[in-house]
């Protein structure tokens, strides 16, 4: 586990970001799609902080952001404490060397016109780490670490060579060739089966011990977060609704939301779906026109007054587990 006492290396600050839907055909649309609305929480060094929610809930927005591949409409975001939104420069250059990204896609992530060699090297070209021996020498250590072995097998391979299991581990091995401090896993296994998952878990692990690295793990999965990240935000539709250590998001879920995906989670030994929490509607309430809590149209537990009205923000529940729920 890892203490909090320490100085957050990454800080997300009232974090908005709005795309516009473009103009339909029939001349309608035109509207604000909300993908992250008001987001703060930091990330400690060392941590392996899950980011979980349903498919659209915003979280590649949230990693793309970080690794300023679009900006932020709004807030601020800052890494070992300084922001990094007007980087440029030797500074901008530094920072991509610092955080990387391993993709949910591992046939969409890799250029297949490019061999395992160059595909993991690519980064020190870009960074003039021009030496051939020191080049070769990195490349074979980032896939052993990545669990491609012999890597002489692998150094001449294509892309469409390798099995997905394998090119995610090229993507991994890609991404860590230059120890970043951050990085971020989005789905990383998300389009792999669960052995293969469960070895690309174990080597983010492994990583984070040799290189002191932390983890941003992005999933729709519960599962996976537990088995993984020390602490846990759950996200729904752009909103933050819970946060905390992991085992005690598991186990003691707060967030009618949370406590949905968890119900949600297939159960061994069970011929019935088992519902523990229940907090789920059968059927979704009309709320476009709620202004209060963003969850209120699927909620079973919704106070019909309250809930539309006010807007829950994330308050202490107990110790470091924050909850953005008036009946939670
Ligand atoms: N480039 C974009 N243009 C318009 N809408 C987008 C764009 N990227 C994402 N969105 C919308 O933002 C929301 C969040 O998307 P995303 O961050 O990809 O969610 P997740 O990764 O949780 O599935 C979705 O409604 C998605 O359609
Ligand atoms: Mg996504």
């Amino acid at each position: 586990m890892v203490e909090n006492n320490n100085k957050p290396i990454l800080q997300l600050k009232d974090i908005s970001k709005t795309y516009s839907s473009k103009t339909s055909f029939w001349g309608g649309g035109g509207k604000e799609i909300v993908a992250l609305n008001h987001i703060s929480l930091e990330i400690f060094k060392g941590e392996i902080f899950g980011l979980i929610g349903e498919s659209g809930s915003g979280k590649t927005t949230a990693g793309r952001l970080i690794v300023k591949l679009e900006k932020p409409s709004a807030g601020k975001i800052f890494l070992n404490g300084n922001e990094i939104t007007g980087l440029r420069g030797k500074v901008l250059k530094d920072f991509r060397l610092k955080v990387q990204m391993i993709f949910q896609d591992p046939y969409q992530s890799l250029n297949p016109q490019l061999s395992i060699y160059d595909t993991v090297s690519e980064p020190l070209h870009i960074h003039k780490i021009e030496n051939v021996q020191a080049r070769k020498y990195l490349v074979i250590q980032a896939l052993k670490s990545a669990g491609l072995t012999p890597p002489d097998d692998f150094l001449h391979r294509y892309p469409h060579q390798l099995s997905g299991g394998q090119r995610q581990r090229v993507a991994i091995a890609r991404a860590m060739i230059l120890k970043p401090k951050f990085v971020i896993a989005d789905e990383p296994t998300s389009m792999l089966d669960a052995s293969i998952s469960a070895q690309i878990f174990n080597i983010l692990l492994e990583m984070r011990e040799k290189l002191d690295t932390t983890f941003l793990f992005i999933s729709h999965s519960l599962a996976a977060a537990r088995y993984l990240c020390d602490r846990i935000a759950v996200i729904y539709r752009g909103n933050l609704v819970e946060i905390g250590p992991g085992e005690a998001v598991i186990q003691k879920p707060k967030h009618p939301y949370t406590q949905a995906l968890l119900d949600a989670l297939p159960k061994f030994g069970h011929r019935y779906e088992v519902r523990r929490y229940d907090t789920l509607l059968k059927v979704e309430r009309d709320a476009s026109q709620v202004e209060g809590c963003p969850f209120f149209g699927r909620c079973k537990v919704a106070h019909q007054k309250k809930c539309i009205r006010e807007r829950p923000h994330l308050v202490e529940s107990d110790g470091s587990h924050l909850v953005a729920c008036f009946y939670a």
